[in-house]
């Protein structure tokens, strides 16, 4: 059992800004429970509600792990957020093949689309208020007439499967609202790609309500003026905004190294100038920013440990491998404090 918590909770501390969340799977809604019952108000399943983990074989669903988390979320009263409908990777093979095991039909891959969400959206509706309904659909080349990444869903179903996707999500839960989420996000290039990609589908009357920015970020990139540039941008859309995915990984993403088994002198420190920056600004930008989703909660698990070095050790959240507040942690719970004195 974990000692009582001493330092102010986080959602207390934004509960007039906007909700703290994290992605969770069936073990550390158990390892980190009282750390997410104290800290977080809401919640994003990891993987377990994206379609292999879902729907792995045309007439079997496998809901038994996105219901644990369900249960988790509903007893402790957060927030949930549904993640992901569409997407290129962890998306089973039989959806894109038709019976003869060639390439499925447009139609085909739409209706089944369709029934998928209808079966998924429907079943978490009492507790589920919005979803990503579309991931990471746009290019990250540099070539100037790159827009919509190549995939399986483009090929067979041409750009329509993204305004296809938004309208059946409406149709099963009118009350969801509607997510694009992505990644890179701040960078000027994709920036302007998603903004005309949310813009087209703001025109043609799709059901949209927000802009996701996964925010998978490092003590050095991006900017933060790219960051601020990229919240003005969207919040000129007039959608929500969150943070869906955020991390601040110790090492730049070209960074190799494999030999550090504790962060470094001065990287915690660096780590809590970064996410006090960050804070700032997005409180400074509270009325667009809905929801701030960490991509984990602490230390002791973060996705970051594989990838995209495999093996090696991250530390980029605001609680240690121990559950304990961070350095950055600190410096975050400060922003609203200050600004509430201020007020005074
Ligand atoms: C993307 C997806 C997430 C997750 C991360 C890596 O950002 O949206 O669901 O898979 O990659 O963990």
């Amino acid at each position: 059992m974990e000692s009582r918590r001493e330092e102010e909770s986080l959602k207390a501390l934004y509960k007039d800004a906007f909700h703290i969340g994290a992605a969770v799977n069936p073990l550390t809604i158990d390892s980190q429970r009282s750390l997410l019952a104290y800290h977080f108000n809401s919640l994003t399943a990891e993987n377990e509600m994206k379609f292999s983990s879902l729907h792995p074989e045309e007439n079997l669903y496998t809901f038994e792990n996105a219901d644990v988390i369900a249960a988790f979320a509903r007893e402790q009263g957060m927030a949930l957020r549904g993640h992901t409908l569409v997407w290129h990777n962890q998306t089973p093979d039989w959806l894109f093949e038709n019976e003869t095991g060639g390439k499925a039909e447009r139609d085909l891959l739409l209706e089944r689309l369709r029934s998928h969400i209808q079966t998924v959206v429907g079943r978490y509706k009492d507790v589920i208020y919005c979803w990503d309904v579309v991931n990471e659909v746009i290019s990250d080349e540099n070539d100037e007439s790159a827009f919509l990444r190549p995939s399986k869903w483009l090929d067979i179903a041409g750009e329509d499967f993204i305004a296809k996707a938004f309208e059946f999500a409406h149709e099963a839960d009118p009350q969801a609202l509607l997510f694009y989420n992505d990644y890179n996000e701040s960078n000027p290039h994709k920036r302007e790609r998603i903004y005309r990609l949310v813009r087209s589908l703001l025109d043609q009357g799709v059901p949209i309500h927000g802009v996701g920015l996964q925010a998978h970020w490092n003590l050095y990139d991006p900017t933060l003026d790219d960051m601020r540039a990229a919240i003005e941008r969207y919040a000129q859309l007039g959608l929500q905004l969150q943070l869906t995915e955020l991390d601040v990984s110790v090492f730049r993403f070209d960074d190799r190294r494999t030999d550090l088994t504790r962060p470094e002198k001065g990287m915690l420190e660096l780590q809590a100038e970064r996410y006090e920056s960050i804070f700032r600004l997005l409180y400074e930008y509270r009325e667009h920013i809905s929801a701030v989703t960490f991509w984990g909660a602490a230390d002791d698990y973060t996705w970051l440990d594989h990838f995209p070095v495999r093996g090696r050790k991250n530390w980029p959240f605001l609680f240690d491998e121990s559950h304990a507040p961070k350095p950055a942690y600190e410096r975050v719970a400060q922003i609203p404090k200050r600004a509430a004195m201020e007020k005074k």
